[in-house]
């Protein structure tokens, strides 16, 4: 990995970590070293990086502390105030900024895939990601072409739209752990949780691979109202994520509409933290709460995995999780019943003690008893104990959970691909 790579990995660590007020995971690289490597950032990555830091703190000061004093404390041990002067004085700048860009970025056009390239320091055409969707041209089914975005290393701040004008587009980036889109919405501030997303997915065929997408809004406390911060709506059909993360709080993922794919991607959130209507595989996923710890043998719930919105019979919507892990702080749910049909699986899933021996929740609504489809088939760990489960929730049979287990569950002989 670059030394930019490091460095980045170690920013977005924290950035995921943020949420977490109880946690701070941040790796401890050896801080001579660091500082040593330090003298070969460029300079506008750093005024780029603490442009926008600065700019979140100015509004929730609470979490730029978490996020920004790790950082000091380990280079310099002091306080962030004086480290982004200290930075730059260890700058030596030589060369260009862009020498150690890889000169074969972006490639040539094929007969069926274009190249866009972003990268914050202005080394190639694009400096923002929105830029390069809207340099994309859209609304031409004839083309029959992919644009592949690649996306350097780095923190975007900004909000971005796929418009419903432009399938067929691929998010390249370099690893979920340095490359990141991040914004801080909340229901308050974008009329609505639906509108809160940093990022919203409205094309079909989507694709996005090794990048994250973060809300850092201010974590709500309990019961808050309008603090709700989704990281990505997904409305468009047909969409796949690989290696991918999404971070935030409470609604982070909201998978809206459509059918989607999840391999190997990283989730956080608390509440609600994978919500929505689409008819979606998450495959080898980790679904990470950040919920507050809970005393051992406590009654209180503090968060919730999914909350599925499926509201007919006449829908096919649900979500199907296979080989994923669940695990983080809090004592939380696996489900609750945003709508009558809510339909949820989850399958050779390793859950830890932090689900409630109840497992599932109606919305305090009984008549939905009869009518969510709750399964559980074949998982481990001590939170997929079924002994005391709600009444509703499923143990699947061989025969039950076959439609769920693989991508037949998303038609994806008809569209994916790698
Ligand atoms: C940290 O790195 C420096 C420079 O490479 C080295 O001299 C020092 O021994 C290292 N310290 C530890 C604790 O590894
Ligand atoms: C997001 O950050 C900006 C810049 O610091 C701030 O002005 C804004 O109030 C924040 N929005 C929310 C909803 O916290
Ligand atoms: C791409 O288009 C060129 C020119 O039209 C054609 O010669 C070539 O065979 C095409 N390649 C593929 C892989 O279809
Ligand atoms: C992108 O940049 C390259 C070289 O920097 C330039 O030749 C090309 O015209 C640019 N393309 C667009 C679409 O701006
Ligand atoms: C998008 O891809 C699909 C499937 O490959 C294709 O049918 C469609 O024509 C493409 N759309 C555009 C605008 O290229
Ligand atoms: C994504 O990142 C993983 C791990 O760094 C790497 O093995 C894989 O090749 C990458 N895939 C893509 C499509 O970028
Ligand atoms: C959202 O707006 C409502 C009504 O104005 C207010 O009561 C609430 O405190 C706001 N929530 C946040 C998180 O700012
Ligand atoms: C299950 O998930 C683990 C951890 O993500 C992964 O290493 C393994 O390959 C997955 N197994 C299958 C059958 O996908
Ligand atoms: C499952 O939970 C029940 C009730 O708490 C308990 O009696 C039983 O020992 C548990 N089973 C396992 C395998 O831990
Ligand atoms: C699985 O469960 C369904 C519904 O309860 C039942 O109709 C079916 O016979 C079961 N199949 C097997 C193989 O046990
Ligand atoms: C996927 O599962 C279905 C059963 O729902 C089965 O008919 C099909 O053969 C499976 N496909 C693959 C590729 O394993």
């Amino acid at each position: 990995m670059s030394i930019l790579g490091k460095f980045l990995t170690l920013v977005i660590a924290i950035f995921a970590t943020l949420a977490s007020t109880h946690y701070i995971t941040t790796p401890s690289p050896n801080s001579s070293l660091l500082k040593q490597e330090y003298q070969y950032y460029y300079h506008h990555l750093i005024d780029n990086l603490f442009s926008g830091l600065t700019t979140l703190s100015s509004s929730s000061p609470p979490i730029i502390t978490t996020l920004l004093e790790p950082i000091s404390q380990l280079l310099y041990g002091q306080s962030h105030h004086n480290l982004k002067h200290n930075l730059k004085e260890l700058i030596r700048v030589g060369g260009s900024i862009c020498d150690d860009f890889p000169p074969d970025i972006p490639p040539s056009d094929t007969n069926t895939t274009s190249f866009l390239c972003v990268d914050p320091n202005g080394c190639c055409n694009y400096t923002t990601v929105q830029s390069a969707v809207d340099a994309v041209v859209g609304g031409v089914p004839t083309l029959n072409k992919r644009t592949m975005i690649w996306i350097n290393s780095g923190i975007y701040f900004e909000k971005v739209i796929v418009p419903r004008t432009k399938p067929n587009i691929t998010f390249q980036g370099q690893g979920y752990l340095s490359t990141a889109i991040v914004w801080n919405d909340t229901a308050n501030s974008s009329h609505g949780t639906f509108y809160s997303g940093s990022v919203q997915i409205f094309a079909a065929n989507f694709i996005a691979k090794n990048i994250s997408f973060m809300n850092v809004a201010p974590i709500p406390s309990p019961g808050a109202v309008g603090a709700q911060a989704v990281a990505i709506r997904i409305a468009g059909d047909q969409a796949a994520f690989w290696g991918c993360g999404f971070f935030g709080a409470q609604d982070t993922l909201h998978d809206d509409r459509g059918r989607h794919y999840f391999k190997d991607c990283y989730i956080q959130g608390s509440i609600d933290f994978i919500f929505g209507n689409a008819r979606s595989l998450y495959e080898s996923c980790q679904l990470s709460s950040i919920a507050n710890p809970v005393a051992l043998g406590a009654k209180v719930i503090n968060g919730v995995v999914t909350a599925h919105g499926r509201a007919s019979k006449d829908e096919n919507s649900g979500f199907s999780f296979v080989n994923c892990s669940v695990g983080g702080t809090g004592r939380i749910w696996l489900g609750r019943a945003w709508r009558p049909f809510s339909t949820v699986v989850f399958a050779y899933t390793q859950m830890t003690d932090i689900i409630a021996p109840e497992g599932w929740n109606d919305f305090n609504d009984p008549t939905r008893d009869q009518t969510v489809f709750y399964g559980e088939y074949m998982c481990g760990g001590a939170g997929a104990n079924m002994t005391l489960r709600v009444p509703y929730a499923q143990r699947l049979n061989d025969t039950q959970v076959s439609p769920f287990l693989n991508a037949s569950f998303i038609d994806a002989d008809q569209w994916l691909q790698q």
